[in-house]
């Protein structure tokens, strides 16, 4: 099973076949909303959207840790995580698409692990992103002439409100190529969990201070719909040439990482 996260303005996959709506208990709470569990190019799905079919929790109110501990309880490996993003490196537009490689983490009170007990565990986070799913979506953008940044130094603010344009400034000194507010601690709960977890950041909007109109909302959620149909295509073509067995380090990640 394939685990998939929406983001804002993805809440249906054009194809998704539900055969399932499965509501999932976890040691830490109720995951965003019941999962719908169906076929989607040939493989099982998981999909959940992060904000709730609702869309009324807050980037700041996720239960991440419910959501992940979720998908490890269907029995996923592997999470596709999908997300509206602010655009800071110049050459990036909206609707771009960037596969990220590396992540900075600005998120401030959030619960960012799950040995928070007696367990004293530090995972390997050197490369957050999987590097096997990362191919499949290379290959599959490729082979479907999809433009797609192969990749991208996402900064995981902790929102809700947007950026001050001196604070995009101090992000893209440090390299960031893209703002979002809900990668993190997304991506480490998944490695703690080890399951392999790839990002795609869809380019909503040009970040604050270099946008030249005020952001909105309402401009995130067109952009990501504008841009369903080029997901849908590139999560179809990367599905579909996600290998069958992990051949990656994300299966082994608690390997060591124990005191
Ligand atoms: N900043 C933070 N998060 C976002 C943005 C942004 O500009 N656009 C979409 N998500």
């Amino acid at each position: 099973m394939i685990g998939l996260i929406g983001g804002s303005g993805l809440y249906e996959i054009p194809g998704f076949k539900v055969n399932e709506r499965r509501a999932v208990e976890t040691p830490y709470g109720l995951p965003s909303d019941e999962f719908m569990i169906g076929e989607l190019f040939g493989r099982t799905v998981a999909f959940l959207p992060r904000h709730s079919f609702k869309h009324n929790i807050p980037p700041h109110k996720v239960n991440y840790r419910a959501n992940i501990r979720g998908f490890k309880e269907l029995g996923a490996e592997r999470v596709i995580a999908v997300s509206a993003v602010g655009g800071i490196n110049s050459t990036l537009s909206p609707g771009d698409i960037v596969l990220l490689n590396q992540l900075i983490d600005f998120t401030k009170s959030r619960v960012n692990t799950f040995y928070d007990g007696d367990d004293v565990v530090h995972v390997d986070f050197t490369e957050p992103y999987c590097p096997e799913l990362r191919e499949s979506f290379i290959r599959a953008s490729e082979a479907g002439g999809i433009k797609l940044q192969s990749s991208g130094t996402y900064i995981c603010v902790e929102g809700p409100r947007l950026e001050t344009a001196a604070e995009i400034s101090f992000f893209s000194s440090m390299s960031a190529d893209v703002v979002g507010m809900t990668g993190m601690p997304e991506a480490v709960l998944a490695r703690e969990s080890e399951l392999c977890y790839v990002a795609l950041s869809v380019v909503t909007n040009l970040a604050a201070g270099i946008s030249p109109v005020k952001l909105t909302v309402k401009e995130v959620v067109e952009a990501m719909n504008r841009s369903t149909e080029v997901v849908k295509t590139l999560l179809s073509g990367a599905i579909g040439l996600v290998p069958q067995r992990r051949d990656c380090p994300c299966g082994e990640a608690l390997e060591d990482a124990g005191m």
